[in-house]
C-alpha cells in the first residue's frame, strides 16, 4: 500500500469501485432479458442477424421449417395463447396492418408471411393454435413444438419467456418479450417493430420493405 493517505485512500476506493462494477455487471447478466442475449421491448440488444433454423408443427399439425419460408418476408411474434392482453392486441395490430397493406399494396401484402409461434408448449397444442389463430389475419400460421424445440428457437431470436404466478397445473401466465421480428426472404434480420406500433405506422414500414 502508498505512504501516502490520499493514495492509498484512492486506491481503496478504485479497489472498491472495481468490485461494485463487477457485481453489477454479473447481476445485469443474470436478469431476464439482458445480457444472455434477449433484446427487451426497445430493440436494444438486437444484432445484424438473428433467428435460427427451425422444424416446428403448424396449426394443421404439419412440419414447417425455416426453409418453407423461402423468398417471403416473414414477421414473427412469439406469444401465449392464454395471455390475457398483449398478445391479442398485438396480433391485432398486426392483421390491422396486414389488412391495410393488403388495401394499399396486394403484391407487397402478399409477400409477407405474419408467423404466431408459442412460448407456451405445454398449452398450446396443435388445436389450441388452430383455434386461436383463426380470430386474427386468415394467413397468420401458429407454430408449436417440444418445450426443447421452443426454447431453442425462441433463444435463436432472443426472445425472453419465463412463466409467471404459477398457481400449478394449467394456471400460470407467460412473460415474454413482445415485439414483431420481421425477417428477410433470404431469412436475415431486418427490423423490429416494438409494442405499441400503431397499425398504420407497421403497413406503411412493411410496404416500403417488400413493396
Ligand atoms: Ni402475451
Amino acid at each position: 500500500m502508498p505512504q501516502n493517505p490520499m493514495i492509498r485512500a484512492l486506491v481503496i476506493f478504485l479497489i472498491g469501485l472495481l468490485i461494485l462494477l463487477i457485481g453489477v455487471a454479473a447481476w445485469l447478466y443474470t436478469q431476464p432479458g439482458r445480457g444472455g442475449g434477449s433484446f427487451d421491448n426497445s430493440g436494444a440488444g438486437v444484432q445484424s442477424e438473428i433467428g435460427v433454423d427451425y422444424s416446428l408443427t403448424n396449426h394443421e399439425g404439419e412440419t414447417v421449417t425455416r426453409a418453407d419460408f423461402q423468398g417471403l418476408y416473414r414477421l414473427y411474434y412469439f406469444g401465449f395463447t392464454f395471455c390475457p392482453d398483449i398478445c391479442p392486441t398485438s396480433l391485432a395490430t398486426m392483421t390491422q396492418a396486414l389488412d391495410r397493406l393488403e388495401r394499399a399494396q396486394p403484391e407487397a401484402a402478399a409477400r409477407i408471411q405474419p408467423i404466431f409461434i408459442t412460448i407456451d408448449p405445454e398449452r398450446d397444442d396443435v388445436a389450441a393454435l388452430a383455434d386461436y389463430v383463426s380470430h386474427f389475419h386468415p394467413r397468420l400460421i401458429g407454430l408449436t413444438g417440444s418445450q426443447e424445440q421452443i426454447d431453442a428457437v425462441a433463444k435463436g431470436f432472443r426472445i425472453f419467456a419465463q412463466k409467471t404466478d404459477d398457481r400449478g397445473g394449467d394456471d400460470y401466465l407467460m412473460d415474454h418479450t413482445s415485439a414483431f421480428v420481421l425477417m428477410g426472404p433470404d431469412g436475415k434480420f431486418i427490423r423490429l417493430f416494438t409494442h405499441g406500433t400503431p397499425p398504420q405506422e407497421m403497413a406503411e414500414a412493411l410496404g416500403r420493405i417488400a413493396g
